[in-house]
């Protein structure tokens, strides 16, 4: 099936936290599922024709009674496909089919928790008139137990089940907690199927697609691996394309996603910043230019970034700084390629994600606050006149890691925790200095490597050193010793916008401790960061 007709289910988002979580989880059943904002308009949506089998209207933080509340829209409904409102989702199907009587306030505060959802038959026995069976059991919740524990996260709820609509399900505290409208095929619960609280959510998910939308199995990474590089092919054709490599999941993917579609046209540049961890550029050079034959240009720049950086303590400063040089180092390094990478057609390949792509809907209706400012390429394409190559950006990071895995991408890359883009520059507090970054990789260099032989670092999201610009007393071999700090961070976390510090063996600490107090002169001391984000930061910069 070619990509312009691939099977698709549609989540719109109405800014619930989990709006994604509903998306993951139709892919994982197997057919495709993209998220557009809730207000999108008719003509910017997909439809039966676009290979549209279904709508998902996701959760929110809204009441439908605030002013400027999302609603559905009125081409949801007369799109022809299926439609599933979840939570939110429900109480705005409501309101639109029921109007002011459909949705009550919340009392109380509303549920929050586990509840017990009681599956609601019809009396009658059913006709089978639907197609689906013979008994008057709803097909969304077939195969679910008779009471089943779900997920409920709500302020308000629907207190009158619309006209044309049948109760399904029911809890202790929601008596309205699933709904349906199988001649016109709308259903709305008012639980989250999508979290795994919900024990039998995945059941739930599968009704809905496969015996209510009539989807087929259309989404696994083989055929994407295959479309893509394709669609690779089709757009860069005799072009030449210059990707900039660092070394983490995403870059490591498309370029052997990209090379592998169409080979010696591909160049990556490497833009070695000086503010690399040890061994890291020997890596990729390694793995990329003589394992995969890749075309890579590894620029040394190390000298430049720090002359740039001299003096500067500021942490927003030096993500300006390092931002600015990286794109003069790497457009001097693009251009030097001459019209063997330029040529006719230029392109710029990046490894875009998903989670990048879409905007999700804030309930202050703009984009998240930014806490740091990240490092990226902005302004590149535009300067370089080059179009984009996004290959990745239909996929999840756990979607990147199996096609990386069936490219053969080393196991020690696709795992590899994320690395900030301004590098050692903010695990380096302060003004840098060549010694101080030589400590702080010696020092993150030992941290890692019992990470890696305990095998916490597979346990945690991101472990690391962090070097403080102050000194303390020590005693080492008879004499007083007046050296640095290191600190030791680990956190666990799902999506890195909160996470907990990592409960790693007091065993594990003394080693790391004890060989970096041994193995590295100038550092005396190490602590570990028990600190959860908020209220820190998983950086210390
Ligand atoms: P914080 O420190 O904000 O970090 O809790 C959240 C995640 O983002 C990474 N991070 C960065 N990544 N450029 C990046 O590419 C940056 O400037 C940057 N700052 C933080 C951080 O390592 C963590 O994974």
């Amino acid at each position: 099936m070619a990509a312009a007709d691939r099977q698709r289910v549609l989540i719109l988002d109405y800014g619930s936290q989990y709006t994604h979580l509903i998306t993951r989880r139709v892919r994982e059943l197997g057919v495709y599922a993209e998220t557009l904002p809730c207000w999108v308009a008719s003509e910017d949506a997909p439809d039966a024709a676009s290979g549209l089998v279904g709508i998902i209207l996701s959760g929110g933080p809204n009441s439908v009674y605030d002013a400027g509340a999302p609603q559905v829209s009125e081409w949801v409904l007369k799109r022809g496909v299926p439609v599933l409102g979840v939570c939110y989702g429900m109480q705005a199907l409501a309101y639109k089919l029921a109007g002011r009587e459909a949705v009550a306030r919340g009392a109380k505060g509303g549920e929050y928790g586990h509840a017990q959802l009681e599956r609601v038959d019809g009396a009658d026995g059913g006709s089978g008139a639907d197609g689906v069976g013979g008994t008057d059991e709803s097909p969304l919740l077939r195969g679910l137990s008779r009471s089943t524990n779900v997920w409920m996260s709500h302020g308000d709820s629907v207190a009158k089940v619309p006209a044309g609509y049948r109760l399904i399900g029911r809890s202790p505290t929601c008596p309205i907690a699933a709904i349906e409208d199988r001649a016109n095929r709308i259903w709305g619960i008012q639980f989250h199927s999508e979290v795994t609280h919900t024990t039998e959510g995945r059941t739930l998910l599968s009704n809905f697609l496969y015996a209510i939308c009539g989807a087929t199995k259309s989404w696994a990474m083989e055929s994407f691996l295959e479309e893509a590089k394709q669609k690779i092919r089709a757009q860069v054709g005799k072009g030449r394309v210059i990707l900039g490599l660092s070394g983490g999941v995403d870059s490591s993917v498309a370029a052997v996603l990209l090379h592998d579609a169409i080979g010696e046209q591909l160049t990556c540049i490497y833009v070695d910043n000086g503010l690399m961890r040890a061994g890291e550029s020997d890596e990729v050079v390694a793995t990329f230019r003589d394992h995969f034959k890749i075309q890579l240009r590894a620029v040394d720049a190390g000298e430049r970034f720090l002359t740039a950086l001299a003096g500067v303590s500021d942490p927003e400063q030096k993500r300006k700084i390092i931002g600015r040089v990286f794109i003069e180092v790497f457009e001097a390094e693009a251009r030097s390629l001459g019209d063997s990478a330029l040529g006719d057609a230029k392109f710029l390949g990046q490894g875009t994600l998903y989670p990048d792509v879409i905007e999700s809907v804030s309930p202050k209706g703009g984009p998240s606050h930014t806490i740091k400012t990240h490092h990226n390429v902005g302004g590149l394409p535009e300067k370089l006149g080059l179009a984009l190559v996004e290959p990745l950006r239909e996929l999840f990071k756990d979607e990147v890691r199996e096609l990386g895995r069936r490219l053969g991408v080393p196991a020690t890359i696709l795992q590899r925790h994320p690395f900030p883009g301004p590098g050692l520059a903010v695990r380096c507090l302060g003004a840098l200095d060549p010694e101080s970054l030589t400590l702080l990789r010696a020092a993150d260099k030992i941290a890692r490597e019992e990470l890696d032989k305990s095998g916490w670092m597979a346990k945690t999201s991101q472990a690391f050193v962090v070097l403080l610009p102050v000194r303390s007393v020590g005693v080492q071999g008879d004499c007083r010793t007046y050296g640095r700090v290191a600190v030791l961070r680990a956190v666990e976390t799902e999506d890195f916008m909160t996470a907990g510090w990592a409960r790693l063996p007091h065993e594990l600490l003394a080693t790391i401790s004890s060989r970096i107090t041994n193995e590295v002169r100038g550092i005396n001391r190490v602590v570990f960061d028990i600190t959860s984000k908020p209220p820190a930061t998983i950086e210390w910069e």
